[in-house]
């Protein structure tokens, strides 16, 4: 599907906290598109890994085996493994603290961005993630890259939780190092991506933003 020309992708990407689901949801609803969560494609596997007691290089044959297969309306977001719903399951500490490395093996990324491709077909989406507009979809019609002061994340991830803003900051942090660090697919901006930082923006300050540069590019 890449290398055909833009398609109506919109590619929201950005570090953990950052609030990317909330306004990819958002966002997806002001234009009438669909919303796919990429994230929650790689806890979902993740948590196959641990329910299995599967080590995480036996991560993609627990993918080959028991396949996760996602909605992309964004007002039901269903998650299933092996007919389950694990949309509570996915989201526990314990996957929390185990996705990154899962995330980081190259042969998982390869099956879950097929699946993502083939999910986002003929486009009409806003699709997050960490890699969307750098390798998914770099010929998306819009490339959004999130930020925010980390304290800030950290802030508004506790407050969502109901947990202590050092102890989210601390995990936040070193699930970024992870993620900016690793070999495949590194979290970064994408080339000609606009980069919104949301340090002192309200979420509906950050939608109104992305879905006015939205309505210039896609008709
Ligand atoms: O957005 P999230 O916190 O639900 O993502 C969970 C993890 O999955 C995150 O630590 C990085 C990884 N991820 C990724 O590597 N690539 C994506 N496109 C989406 C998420």
């Amino acid at each position: 599907m890449t290398g055909y020309g833009p398609v109506d992708v919109i590619a929201i990407d950005g570090p953990s906290g950052v609030g990317k689901s909330t306004v990819s949801r958002a966002v997806a609803c002001a234009l009438g598109w669909r919303y796919l969560d990429t994230g929650a494609m790689y806890r979902a596997l993740t948590w196959a890994v641990l329910r299995n007691g599967s080590s995480i290089e036996d991560a993609v044959d627990v993918a080959v085996t028991h396949p996760v297969s996602i909605g992309t309306d964004s007002t039901a977001e269903e998650v299933l493994v092996d007919g389950a719903h694990v949309e509570t399951e996915i989201r526990s500490a314990e996957v929390t603290s185990a996705v990154s490395a899962v995330s980081a093996v190259p042969e998982v990324r390869l099956l879950l961005v097929e699946a993502q491709r083939s999910l986002i077909g003929d486009g009409q989406i806003v699709v997050e993630g960490r890699d969307i507009g750098t390798v998914v979809v770099p010929d998306a019609r819009l490339k959004i890259f999130l930020t925010a002061d980390a304290d800030i994340r950290a802030g508004r991830r506790a407050r969502e939780v109901g947990a202590e803003a050092t102890d989210v900051g601390a995990a936040l942090r070193r699930r970024d190092g992870f993620d900016s660090s690793r070999e495949a697919s590194p979290l970064r901006p994408a080339l000609h991506a606009v980069v919104v930082d949301t340090s002192d923006m309200t979420q509906d300050e950050v939608v109104a933003h992305i879905v006015s540069l939205a309505r210039l590019v896609v008709s």
